[in-house]
């Protein structure tokens, strides 16, 4: 619109005024008004909105006579010429609308007149565009696109941004949405797609799911997280959680968020939002994790942390219980260092490897190592969990006050003493071990008993 000023507007609307002011007389018609004559061409001017040459009756701006005798005219110019010629600068953006290019601008643009503001051929802008798109056609619609604003976000005509856009993509949408603003501004960890592709997950128009999700979770985080998809359906043991309807949204935030891996909250209350009673199937009993920690004295190094994932793998595993590596499930187990792999991610393996030893473990009497005795068995060796806890405990050491040995609750009966332990299991008798007295087990058993047993 450059070519017209303000005050070139101002006087071109008083002269329109002047015209149909004249018109309406209807006294002594000049050739310019002629054509807009009662009967001849006045249905222009029964609509709202008049082209600006239309209210001054100037109908040779766009057509020529040919044959004045046989009325017949051509076109000033041809195609976008014949508008541009005074409407300047609509197609400078980087991308031009492909009506545009093609010289198409009465596909949307009535030239004489229009009930409709910007002399749009429909009564809306997004009538006037569902000549062409349909967008529109979907259960949860944007707000902005069902109202019909289609020109809020897009410029008809040309723009330096993609899919004609009136600003950066996620400006504009930020631009409305001030809470996802803050999130992304405002929060240390925000999800790759969020900083700049919003339409990666949500259509701008509108979907078949809610949020005009393009598809919901899990399907839409899977589409770029392939490998998290492959480990939570191809291992051994699968974690409901995971791939259920809402899936990853169950842990996950989608665009922001103050813990590490976009996680909801902290992964241990995160764990305890479902593991706070029972979960799993009849085939598949899954104890309540709150009920091993609730009121214990001495909580495993990882789950004082409240770190979850130095034992578990979240999405799927291949180890029992979603463990990060091996651990048998089982009391008895056939010596092999990798069944315990995953206490010796954090603790020394020399500890079952280990015969006689001065300082490696306290659980020796003397120097002979009874994790060695007692594990160390090519058949029939006792699996770490015959006698620690996992998660926490009320005995030192994570000792257990119990463990399940077929239909029995077998006991351990153990007490720490300053130099050393017994243990009275349903496994053999009370047995006492001592590691600067070393308890000679060919004696009286009950002499031994009284020498190191003393509760702390
Ligand atoms: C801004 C350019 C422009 C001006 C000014 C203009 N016309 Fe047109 N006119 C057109 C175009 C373009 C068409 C072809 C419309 C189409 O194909 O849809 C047209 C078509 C027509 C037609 C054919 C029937 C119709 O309505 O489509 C008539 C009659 C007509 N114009 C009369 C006039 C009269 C009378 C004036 C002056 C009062 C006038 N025009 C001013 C651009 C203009
Ligand atoms: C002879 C000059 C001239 C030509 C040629 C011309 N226009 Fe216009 N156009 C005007 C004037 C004058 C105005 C009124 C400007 C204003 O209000 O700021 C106007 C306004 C418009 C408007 C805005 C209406 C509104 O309500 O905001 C549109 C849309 C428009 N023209 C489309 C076209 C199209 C499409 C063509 C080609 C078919 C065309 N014009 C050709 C002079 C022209
Ligand atoms: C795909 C539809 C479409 C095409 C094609 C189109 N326009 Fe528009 N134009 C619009 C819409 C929509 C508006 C804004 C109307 C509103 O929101 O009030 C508009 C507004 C305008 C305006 C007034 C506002 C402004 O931008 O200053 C002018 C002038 C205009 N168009 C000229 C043209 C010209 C000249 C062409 C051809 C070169 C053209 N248009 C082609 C849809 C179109
Ligand atoms: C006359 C038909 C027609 C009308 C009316 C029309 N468009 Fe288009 N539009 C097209 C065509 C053709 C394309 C190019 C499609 C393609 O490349 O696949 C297009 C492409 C687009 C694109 C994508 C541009 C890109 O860079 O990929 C957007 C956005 C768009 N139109 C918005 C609109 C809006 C908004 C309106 C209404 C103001 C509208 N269109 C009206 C024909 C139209
Ligand atoms: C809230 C902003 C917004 C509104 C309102 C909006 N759009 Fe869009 N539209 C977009 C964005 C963003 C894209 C680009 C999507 C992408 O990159 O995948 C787009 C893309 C398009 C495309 C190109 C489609 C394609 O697949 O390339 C068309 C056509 C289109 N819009 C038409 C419309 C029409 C017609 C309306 C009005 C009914 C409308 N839009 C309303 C934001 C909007
Ligand atoms: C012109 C302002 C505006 C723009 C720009 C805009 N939106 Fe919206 N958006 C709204 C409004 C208004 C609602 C409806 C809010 C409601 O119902 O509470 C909405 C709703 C939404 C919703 C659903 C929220 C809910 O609670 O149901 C999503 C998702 C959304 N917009 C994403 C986007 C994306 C992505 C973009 C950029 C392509 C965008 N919006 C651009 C105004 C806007
Ligand atoms: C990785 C996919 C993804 C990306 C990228 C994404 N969103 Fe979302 N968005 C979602 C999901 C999923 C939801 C639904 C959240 C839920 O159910 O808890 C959502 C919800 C929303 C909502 C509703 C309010 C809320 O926070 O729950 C708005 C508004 C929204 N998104 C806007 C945006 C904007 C703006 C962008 C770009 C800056 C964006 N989204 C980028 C996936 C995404
Ligand atoms: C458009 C592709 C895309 C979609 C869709 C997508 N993401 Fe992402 N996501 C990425 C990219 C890129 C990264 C950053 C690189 C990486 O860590 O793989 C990322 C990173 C992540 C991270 C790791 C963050 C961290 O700090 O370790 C999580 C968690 C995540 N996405 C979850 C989701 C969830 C949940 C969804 C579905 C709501 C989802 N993603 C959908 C592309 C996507
Ligand atoms: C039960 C909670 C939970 C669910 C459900 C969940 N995640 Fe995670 N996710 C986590 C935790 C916790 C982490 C942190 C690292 C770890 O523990 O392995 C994580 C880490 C990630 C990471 C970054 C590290 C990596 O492993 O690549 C991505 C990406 C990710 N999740 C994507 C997803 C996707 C996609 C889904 C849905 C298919 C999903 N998550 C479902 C809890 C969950
Ligand atoms: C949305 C609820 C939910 C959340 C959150 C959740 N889980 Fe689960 N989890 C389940 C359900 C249901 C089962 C039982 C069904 C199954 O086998 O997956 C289960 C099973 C398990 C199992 C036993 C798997 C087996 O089959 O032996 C472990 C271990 C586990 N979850 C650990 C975790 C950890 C660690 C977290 C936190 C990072 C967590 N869960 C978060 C619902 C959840
Ligand atoms: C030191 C390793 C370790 C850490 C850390 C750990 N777990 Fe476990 N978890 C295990 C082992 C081993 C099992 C199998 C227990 C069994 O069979 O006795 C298990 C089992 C589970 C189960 C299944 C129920 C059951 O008792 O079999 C849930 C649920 C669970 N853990 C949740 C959690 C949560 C939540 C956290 C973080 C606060 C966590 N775990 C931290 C090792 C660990
Ligand atoms: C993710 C690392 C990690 C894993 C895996 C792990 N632990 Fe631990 N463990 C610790 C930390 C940290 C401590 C507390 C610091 C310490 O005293 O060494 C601890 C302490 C202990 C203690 C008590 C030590 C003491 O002196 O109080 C025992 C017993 C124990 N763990 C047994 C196990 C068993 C059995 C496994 C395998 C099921 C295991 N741990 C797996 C990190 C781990
Ligand atoms: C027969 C019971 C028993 C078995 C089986 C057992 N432990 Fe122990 N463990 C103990 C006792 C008792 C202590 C406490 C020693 C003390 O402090 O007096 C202990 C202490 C520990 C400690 C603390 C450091 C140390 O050695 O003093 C770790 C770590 C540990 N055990 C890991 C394991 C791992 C890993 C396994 C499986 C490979 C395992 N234990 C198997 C009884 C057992």
């Amino acid at each position: 619109m450059s070519m017209w000023t303000k005050t070139t507007r101002l006087a071109l609307a008083t002269l329109c005024f002047l015209a149909v002011g004249a018109w309406a007389q209807r006294t002594k018609p000049t050739t310019i008004q002629s054509c807009n004559q009662t009967d001849c061409h006045d249905q222009f001017e029964m609509k709202e909105y008049l082209h600006g040459p239309i209210a001054l009756g100037e109908c040779t701006g766009c057509h020529k006579p040919d044959n004045p005798a046989e009325h017949t005219f051509k076109f000033a110019r041809e195609g976008n010429d014949l508008c541009v010629n005074c409407h300047l600068e609509q197609t400078g953006g980087k991308h031009v609308h492909k009506p545009l290019t093609e010289g198409k601008c009465t596909q949307c643009h009535d030239p004489h007149s229009s009930d409709t503001k910007g002399l749009l051929v429909k009564e809306t802008v997004a009538e006037t565009c569902a000549q062409c798109h349909n967008v529109t056609d979907h259960e949860f619609l944007h707000g902005p696109a069902a109202v019909g604003e289609c020109s809020i976000c897009h410029n008809a005509h040309s723009s330096d941004e993609k899919k004609l856009l009136t600003m950066k993509p996620t400006d504009l949408c930020l631009a409305c949405h001030e809470v996802t603003k803050n999130e992304i501004a405002k929060f240390e960890f925000v999800h790759e797609p969020a900083k700049g592709e919003c339409a990666a997950c949500h259509d701008p128009h509108g979907a078949k799911n809610r949020q005009m999700l393009k598809s919901d979770a899990p399907e839409m985080c899977i589409t770029c997280h392939a490998d998290v998809h492959k480990v939570a359906t191809e291992s051994k043991v699968k974690h409901d959680a995971v791939m259920t309807a809402g899936g990853c949204l169950q842990c996950h935030t989608p665009h922001a968020s103050t813990v590490q891996h976009n996680l909801r909250k902290a992964p241990m209350d995160l764990c305890v939002d479902c593991h706070s009673k029972p979960v799993g199937g009849a085939d598949n009993p899954v104890p309540s994790f709150t009920d091993q920690i609730k009121g214990k004295k001495f909580p495993h190094g990882p789950v004082q942390d409240k770190d979850c994932s130095g034992c578990h793998q979240t999405h799927g595993s291949d180890h029992f219980r979603l463990l990060t590596a091996e651990y048998p499930a089982v009391f008895y187990a056939d010596f092999a260092e990798q069944n315990y792999a995953l206490c010796f991610t954090c603790h020394q393996k020399t500890l079952v490897w280990t015969e006689k030893t001065e300082d490696l473990t306290n659980f020796r009497n003397g120097e002979r190592n009874l994790h060695y005795l007692h594990v160390n068995k090519e058949t029939r060796g006792r699996t770490c969990r015959a006698c620690h806890e996992t998660h926490a405990s009320n005995q030192p050491k994570h000792i257990r006050e119990s463990v399940p040995y077929g239909m029995w609750n077998l006991p351990l009966n153990f007490k720490k003493a300053e130099t050393g332990g017994s243990c009275s299991p349903g496994c053999h008798i009370a047995k006492v071990y001592d590691r600067d007295k070393p308890v000679d087990y060919t004696a009286p058993r009950v002499k031994a008993a009284t020498g190191a047993a003393q509760t702390q």
